[in-house]
């Protein structure tokens, strides 16, 4: 079986179980304008990320992580005794998809904020729709250069480029010195892999390494014969991918394939162990990023940890854990408006403005660590690291080991 086909096999039935999923819609519509009215006695919060396509595979542990916070959340007691609900709608992989599924959270749904999309190729399309219509969005993994700066009702807790890439290019000399030679690969069609492939070329110029040969794709591309092939003749001792999963998990493959023994960088893009379903073995000793770690310390981390582990089997990947606090970033900022004017009293677009002006002020005790925003909406994070992919030799299961 040829590599588009095997892909094709893994990603059609996790495509129709991902829409299988996709049974939170509350599926009403209302015409009140009360923050309440439409979530009976609850306030909405959207979710709008990939449930549907190829970047489901970053979009379903958002989607979990939402979960894990909506439940959390209410036990605690929710927005000073009234609960809040989730809304989710899935924007699939496109801007299309991610503008309609804006335009039901704050027309139809009529949520107070939202948290999404998945891709910082989304948020350019759909941010402008919330921006102008006065609802605040809170990016779970935008991480492109100029999320932020959409507008003022647009804010992110996925730490951007510039923050995060450099770590994992600093690891691998760590681990091999010896490095010179760099390939570099970056998928054209997307902001968020042109974003971070200028943050990593940079920080191989810095670092006084030689950039050997610059290799472009599409996310959508499944065969990387011809780039791989290039790239090798180039003789890398490090190879930096900035693409999303399903593309870069398999390029990952075929450079393996085709003899590359070198390690291997991949970007945000790659950054869940969804991509073990497609590089399998070879996707062992890949380095990539954190902005999130299962083992910080604190309380709000630990619930969150067990209670994940608890539902999904398994330590929460940073996807969901950047969703977690985009939720809980809105539900803070709600009861702090709440202790100080019943926000159910408010109007939805009195509610939406000035919910954005207090998110952005205040400090949130999140699984990430500790959080605030700039006047802009850019994260102020403290905490990163690096893991590195270690697959069982079965190919099946593997994990993140984070680097000391
Ligand atoms: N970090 C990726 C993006 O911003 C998922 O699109």
């Amino acid at each position: 079986m040829n590599v588009a086909s095997r892909l094709s096999v893994f990603l059609v039935p996790l495509a129709i179980a991902l829409s299988a999923c996709n049974s939170s819609n509350p599926g009403t519509t209302t015409t009140t304008d009360s923050p309440q009215a439409a979530g009976g006695n609850a306030i909405l919060i959207g979710i709008g990320v990939a449930q549907t396509s190829n970047v489901a595979l970053l979009g379903q542990e958002e989607v979990n992580g939402a979960k894990i916070a909506e439940q959390y959340f209410n036990e605690k007691g929710g927005i000073n005794g009234t609960p809040i609900r989730l809304v989710f709608q899935d924007t699939g992989g496109d801007e299309a998809g991610a503008i309609n599924a804006f335009q039901t959270l704050i027309n139809r749904d009529k949520v107070v904020g939202i948290v999404g999309p998945t891709l910082s190729q989304q948020a350019f399309s759909a941010n402008p729709i919330a921006n102008n219509a006065r609802v605040p969005v809170i990016g779970p993994s935008n991480t492109a250069k100029g999320i932020p700066q959409i507008g003022e009702f647009v804010s992110r807790v996925s730490a951007p480029v510039s923050v995060v890439a450099p770590n994992s290019v600093k690891a691998a000399l760590r681990m091999d010195p010896t490095i010179k030679r760099v390939a570099v690969f970056f998928a054209q069609n997307d902001a968020f892999s042109k974003s971070e492939t200028d943050i990593f070329q940079q920080t191989v110029k810095d670092q006084k390494l030689e950039i050997v040969t610059v290799q472009k794709f599409q996310t959508t591309d499944t065969d990387f014969q011809s780039q791989a092939t290039a790239a090798l003749n180039a003789k890398p001792d490090l190879v930096i991918i900035s693409g999303l999963s399903a593309d870069g998990g398999n390029l990952v493959r075929q450079l393996r394939e085709l003899g590359y023994r070198g390690l291997i960088i991949g970007g945000n893009g790659l950054n869940t162990s969804n991509i073990f379903k497609v590089c399998k073995a070879l996707c062992d000793g890949v380095l990539i990023a954190q902005a999130y770690s299962p083992e910080h310390p604190g309380a709000v981390n630990k619930a969150f940890r067990e209670a994940f582990m608890k539902q999904y089997k398994k330590d929460p990947p940073q996807f969901s854990a950047q969703t977690f606090a985009g939720v809980q970033v809105f539900v803070e900022a709600l009861k702090a408006l709440d202790s100080k004017q019943k926000v159910t009293q408010l109007s939805l677009p009195q509610l939406r403005v000035d919910l954005n002006r207090q998110l952005l002020t205040g400090k949130y005790d999140t699984p990430l660590g500790e959080i605030a925003f700039t006047p802009e909406g850019e994260i102020i994070q403290k905490d990163f690291y690096v893991a590195q992919i270690k697959m069982e030799p079965d190919g099946k299961n593997g994990q993140f080991v984070f680097l000391k």
